[in-house]
């Protein structure tokens, strides 16, 4: 991993989607959350002031020490305790249905394989549990499906790994997950083009 994707990256992703608009869609996607969550992608720890109270215990797992050590604060000041479990989405160390729900934001996007990701979360939380997701990706339009297709390589190459083409409903359907709640388009607080703005707000049921 070079000096970019390691140090930069985590530190403007903190700071592209920390901003109040894009607390709210974090809010909404937190919604309904209790008991133990597994969380992928768990980032610099954003989701962690919109938990809410049935929440009792975070598994994170994320690969990026820095942006492990940038949540530090977040996490002392949570009343959620969470525990780093693990380094990567798509081989998650913790036994069959030990966890009530999953959240995954703005993580499936970048995850290298993210249907071998969504076979763990359907792996690791119990049957009857939820995934709830919040994910920016292929857009329904043709016109801006095809910018995305175009901007892709560029993309991936300047954020981390990050694919603007992902459909995450298809992604999450494909892992036999269903999804009961779905909102598409633009993401509330993403400036930007519609490229890299669309995004996905749900729920499934495992
Ligand atoms: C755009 S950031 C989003 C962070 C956080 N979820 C948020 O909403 O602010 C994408 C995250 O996915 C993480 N990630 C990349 N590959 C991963 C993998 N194989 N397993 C789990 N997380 C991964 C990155 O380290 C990064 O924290």
């Amino acid at each position: 991993m070079g000096w970019w994707t390691e140090h930069a990256v985590p530190r403007i992703t903190d700071l592209a989607l920390r901003g109040h608009e894009v607390g709210e869609s974090r809010s909404r996607a937190c919604e309904g959350l209790s008991g133990r969550v597994l969380e992928i992608g768990f980032g610099s720890g954003l989701n962690l002031a919109h938990l809410p109270d049935g929440v009792t215990g975070i598994g994170a797992v994320e690969p990026s020490d820095v942006g492990w050590s940038m949540s530090r604060e977040r996490r002392a000041r949570s009343a959620v305790p969470v525990d780093r479990i693990g380094l990567d989405g798509q081989a998650i160390d913790a036994s069959e249905a030990s966890y009530d729900a999953a959240l995954c934001t703005f993580t499936l996007c970048t995850i290298p394989d993210p249907r071998a990701a969504l076979a763990e979360v359907r792996r690791v939380v119990r049957p009857g549990g939820t995934l709830h997701f919040l994910e920016h990706g292929l857009s329904t339009d043709p016109g801006v499906a095809r910018w995305q297709r175009r901007l892709d390589p560029l993309q991936q190459r300047l954020a981390g790994g990050c694919h603007l083409t992902r459909d995450a409903r298809a992604l999450v359907e494909s892992a036999g997950m269903r999804v009961v709640t779905l909102e598409t388009g633009a993401i509330p607080g993403f400036t930007g083009p519609a490229a890299l703005t669309y995004g996905y707000l749900g729920v499934a049921v495992v």
